[in-house]
């Protein structure tokens, strides 16, 4: 499938990234990110009334799940240029997984994209991944409640980890066997 621009991909990821974290990754690391074997970048591309969730692995895209487009009911406008809304970055490593990185482009925030992305990953990847993690600026009051509604449970707190502001962050881990210990 060549549908995805790799080059745009990652630069839109790179403004995405500057707009909403105090440490954005280089472009150097989004690239790694993509080609590396054991991470994944998750991405909604799409236009403002519909989206498909695409990943990359190992440098291979892939369509995740078609059916997660969204058609909105007053969806009349022609497709425009697909722009990339959002996306997750994780790893996948000997059954246990961990997000590095989850953001949605201002202008398509509160939308539902965000949920969206965590459960197309969450989805994807509980054939073989039993363990969930994240960690998470504790003052993140957005991002906590998407990771506890679709089942993270908070299980401690690493003092002083966050830098550029100094913030605690907390750590979030999710079974999916069902094991809460
Ligand atoms: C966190 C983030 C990815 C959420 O993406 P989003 O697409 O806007 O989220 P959604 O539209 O899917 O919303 C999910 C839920 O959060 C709520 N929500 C979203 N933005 C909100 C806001 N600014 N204030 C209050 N609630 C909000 C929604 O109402 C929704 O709740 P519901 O399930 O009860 O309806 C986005 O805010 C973001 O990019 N934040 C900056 C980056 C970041 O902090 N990442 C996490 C740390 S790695």
């Amino acid at each position: 499938m060549a549908t995805i621009d790799e080059d745009l991909m990652l630069r839109q990821i790179s403004y995405i990234e500057k707009d909403n974290f105090s440490d954005p990754w280089s472009l150097e690391s989004l690239w790694g990110a993509m080609v590396r074997d054991y991470n994944l970048i998750y991405f909604a591309l799409g236009h403002k009334r519909k989206y498909s969730i695409y990943s990359f692995r190992g440098g291979e895209e892939i369509l995740v799940e078609c059916l997660r487009d969204i058609c909105y009911k007053d969806a009349e406008e022609k497709p425009k240029e697909k722009l990339l809304m959002g996306y997750i970055i994780a790893t996948d490593i000997a059954g246990e997984t961990e997000l590095l990185r989850i953001a949605v482009a201002d202008k398509f925030k509160k939308a539902g994209i965000g949920r969206q992305l965590m459960d197309a990953y969450i989805d994807d990847l509980k054939d073989h991944c039993d363990k969930y993690f994240l960690e998470v600026r504790e003052s993140n009051e957005v991002a906590r409640g998407i990771y506890e509604k679709v089942g993270y449970k908070s299980i401690s707190v690493r003092k002083n980890y966050y830098k550029n502001p100094k913030e605690d962050g907390v750590i979030y881990s999710m079974d999916i066997t069902g094991d809460t210990t």
